[in-house]
């Protein structure tokens, strides 16, 4: 086995080699988010990957980022470094669950957060990340939203968009909704000079405490350059790693939860690891293959998103 320099030198070298571009999601391991290109929220990386001039993408996040990345470019090479990452929540709207919501709702307009699987954006009118999803809904023409998944964004930008009625589809993100407003409440009392960063998938009522709410991207420039000095993130831990190069001077508080992980850990992120990365790019194996229709029908809503954001 290689040490983590040689391999991280070692996949540098084979992207140069193969024109390949790799993109990171924050949640993703310190170690992988080293070797990227690029290290970003989902919009930044839809953006990326609707951009690159490189043959190939080789994509470290889970599985709805890279079929994004395949939808908005469809003639490139989009590797996954492990098929097996999945995102728990996207896994809870099928398809056909969304078209039953469009038979009882004529009226509305399917708003799909972007962690939803090619499939379900096939049969979308438009797609959101928590960095646009309030901007986005705002300009839609429909007085009614069906939002899926996620209960905890729909949530949210109901609160924010309060001349629409909203259908809510029950899905969550398993790591940061089970972080509970009890959890944060003691962490506000232990440390009464912080300021509190909340990401959208958390549950509404740990929202309600927050100062600031926002992606992933929107939490690193808040929290970097907000006038506390210490600040209390309530996202998954991954972050971490980006605050202290952006900004060692603070002291970034991550929940000591009481779930098994001991914080916000999201498994599925951190089942890509340098040797599965290594292996994927030198092999070029794993590759993100999807129906050609399925592709046509989801670029729809996604470039759709990306006008209007
Ligand atoms: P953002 O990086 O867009 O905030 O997304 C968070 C997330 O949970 C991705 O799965
Ligand atoms: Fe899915 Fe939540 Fe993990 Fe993001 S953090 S990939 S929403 S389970």
């Amino acid at each position: 086995p290689k040490d983590i320099k040689e391999l991280q030198e070692e996949i540098r070298s084979l992207a140069r080699q193969k024109n390949a571009v790799i993109l990171a999601h924050y949640y993703q391991r310190p170690e992988v988010q080293d070797i990227a290109d690029f290290v970003g929220d989902s919009l930044e990386l839809s953006r990326k990957a609707s951009q690159t001039d490189a043959d190939i993408i080789l994509f470290c996040g889970v599985r709805f980022m890279c079929e994004t990345a395949k939808i908005l470019n469809p003639t490139k090479k989009v590797l996954h470094p492990n098929p097996e990452s999945g995102c728990p929540m996207a896994d809870m709207i099928r398809p056909e669950q969304v078209l039953k919501l469009k038979e009882q709702h004529p009226d509305g307009e399917v708003v799909a957060y972007v962690n939803t699987s090619a499939d379900v954006k096939a049969v979308s009118d438009v797609c959101v990340t928590s960095a646009n999803a309030i901007k986005v809904v705002q300009k839609l023409q429909s007085k009614k939203i069906i939002f899926i998944p996620d209960q905890a964004l729909g949530n949210w930008v109901k609160k924010h968009v309060p001349d629409k009625e909203f259908v809510i589809w029950q899905g969550f993100c398993p790591p940061h909704f089970e972080f509970t407003a009890k959890e944060l409440e003691r962490l506000k009392q232990q440390f009464p000079d912080a300021k509190v960063a909340v990401h959208p998938e958390c549950h509404p009522k740990v929202i309600e405490m927050a100062d600031f709410v926002g992606s992933t991207s929107q939490i690193i420039n808040y929290a970097t350059t907000c006038d506390s000095d210490r600040v209390i993130v309530i996202t998954e831990v991954g972050l971490k790693h980006t605050l202290i190069k952006k900004n060692p001077n603070k002291e970034y508080i991550f929940p000591q939860s009481m779930n098994y992980c001991g914080t916000v850990y999201c498994c599925t992120m951190k089942a890509i690891t340098l040797p599965l990365v290594y292996k994927t790019l030198k092999e070029e194996i794993n590759e993100v293959v999807l129906d050609e229709e399925i592709i046509a029908k989801a670029r729809r809503p996604l470039e759709r998103m990306l006008e209007l954001s």
